[in-house]
């Protein structure tokens, strides 16, 4: 029983875009009012955004954030969040039930992500609202001057464009929840048209059309086969959304979900190439995996509260406590976005702060990071460069819903100017330690750094503002000799082995 891999620097799969490593805000629930947005707050700056929750994400070194929604966007209207603050209207928010009071809106979210360090990836509107809306805050956001709405964002104090580049075409519009929910023949009209005239606005801007919800939609795979008709030569992306989570108290079956998620990219690229050949095009789509993460644990919650309270500012809903196998299927997953980098150049967890989010906030409290913040931090820090593809021989199980899980999932990233090469590796064994093998020799006169490691012996503890339990710690139990990497992995642990 043990792992063997051989990690060669000639197996490349792809540079790895840094994108891969984003997130997502969306005006729902705790994540921008108690969330990046307290103005009480002691740490708060001078636009009210909390400072702590500032340096939780730029020690994440998150490239982008998606704003402002997912659901809530297709009933947004953009106009309500700019302009002075006091005259700003409050409205219903119909995806979540809630009242938005529209404090923040599109230019306090520039400002927070230019404190953040992080580039916006805007949403527009393609629920309630179309072509028009999404025209007119492009060229509020982007347009130097001169004309209606560029000047309108001078007025309102930013002179300078915002010069957003990354647009999003509406948010799961194949979901019958969706506000403006649309077939895919309305949708792919829609998105193609409303990207067409975008792009004339600004040539300089990439565009996401919607894909499936999630895999198992009725409507996918056909929904990305009739948008992508429409729109192939407007779109530079298709979106990829899908969460994760342990209903059945089946945790072997549950860690292997990555698997479906390895199925999901495989299905979606095969789509976009089938679409790329009826067209003759020279022409790749990449794939944007705007939403995904484990998500489960609020959600009956969650539905007795909306339904109870409806009407509330900043309820605290989809507030996911997280534990220790949910930070393993996390790195899973950003395994998984490795294995793919040559196709997935931006990937969102869905999302950043208090909503299904790898960091907290206490009201005028603390902020604190959840078990999931762990691999997603190593997997932003050390995972930027150029991801191999290691011959891997694991052994294997077999759950309720997958065959040949293995036990080892593992991604290994090169950075050549840096020179240091990391690897990363879930033992998805509940109960041994898993003896691995690397075979390094094509990295002569690499020396092992540090062995990271996160785990616990409860697979479901989980951490608080006041108590980490899940963290990580240094493992001595791995050595190099003679260009073998030697070691053994901790039953159900992410590990983080740098070498350099
Ligand atoms: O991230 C939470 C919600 O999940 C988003 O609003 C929606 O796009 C998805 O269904």
């Amino acid at each position: 029983f043990k792992a063997v891999m051989i990690v060669d620097k000639e197996f490349r799969i792809s540079e790895v875009d840094p994108r891969i490593y984003g997130s997502f805000i969306e005006h729902l629930g705790r994540a921008v009012y108690g969330g990046i947005y307290e103005p009480d707050h002691p740490l708060a700056d001078e636009l009210g955004f909390r400072n702590d929750v500032i340096e939780l994400v730029r020690e994440l070194n998150v490239p982008v954030v998606r704003y402002p929604g997912g659901n809530m966007v297709s009933g947004y209207n953009w106009e309500d969040g700019v302009g002075p603050q006091e005259t700003r209207p409050r409205r219903l928010d119909l995806a979540w039930r809630s009242v938005e009071t529209n404090q923040v809106g599109t230019n306090e979210f520039v400002s927070w992500s230019r404190k953040a360090n992080v580039d916006v990836m805007m949403a527009v509107n393609l629920g309630t609202r179309g072509i028009d809306a999404a025209r007119n805050l492009l060229e509020y956001c982007n347009h130097p001057g001169g004309t209606y709405w560029s000047d309108l964002r001078k007025q309102h104090g930013c002179e300078t464009p915002h010069g957003i580049k990354m647009w999003c075409l509406g948010n799961e519009m194949d979901g019958p929840w969706q506000i403006g929910h649309k077939t895919a023949e309305e949708y792919g009209r829609l998105a193609a048209e409303t990207a067409k005239v975008m792009k004339i606005v600004d040539p300089g801007i990439e565009l996401i059309a919607c894909g499936s919800s999630n895999s198992k939609m009725p409507t996918f795979p056909e929904w990305e086969a009739t948008t992508l008709d429409h729109t192939y030569e407007h779109a530079d992306y298709l979106s990829l959304h899908q969460y994760y989570g342990n209903y059945e108290e089946d945790s072997a079956n549950f860690l292997a979900k990555s698997m479906n998620m390895d199925d999901f990219i495989h299905t979606i690229i095969s789509t976009c190439d089938y679409i790329k050949a009826k067209k003759r095009s020279k022409k790749t789509i990449h794939l944007c995996f705007d939403e995904w993460n484990v998500w489960y644990h609020s959600k009956e919650q969650d539905k007795s509260w909306i339904r109870r309270e409806p009407w509330k500012i900043a309820p605290p809903i989809l507030e996911d406590e997280y534990n220790l196998e949910d930070a393993l299927l996390v790195g899973c997953i950003l395994i998984t976005l490795l294995k793919h980098s040559d196709r997935v150049k931006v990937a969102c967890m869905a999302q950043l702060v208090n909503v299904i989010a790898p960091i907290m906030t206490e009201n005028n409290g603390e902020a604190w990071r959840q078990t999931i913040f762990y691999p997603y931090l190593h997997a932003s820090v050390y995972g930027r460069g150029i991801a191999l593809r290691p011959m891997v021989s694991s052994p294997k199980y077999d759950s309720k819903e997958f065959t040949d899980v293995p036990y080892l999932e593992t991604a290994v990233v090169w950075n050549e100017e840096k020179d240091e090469l990391t690897i990363f590796a879930v033992n998805r064994h509940l109960q041994e330690r898993l003896p691995l093998e690397c075979d390094l020799r094509h990295f002569e006169g690499y020396r092992l750094i540090e062995h990271l490691v996160v785990r616990h012996d409860d697979l479901k503890a989980v951490n608080t503002a006041k108590d980490e339990q899940v963290s990580p710690v240094s493992y001595t139990g791995s050595r190099l000799s003679d260009g073998v990497l030697i070691s053994e992995l901790p039953h159900q642990s992410w590990n983080v082995i740098r070498l350099a």
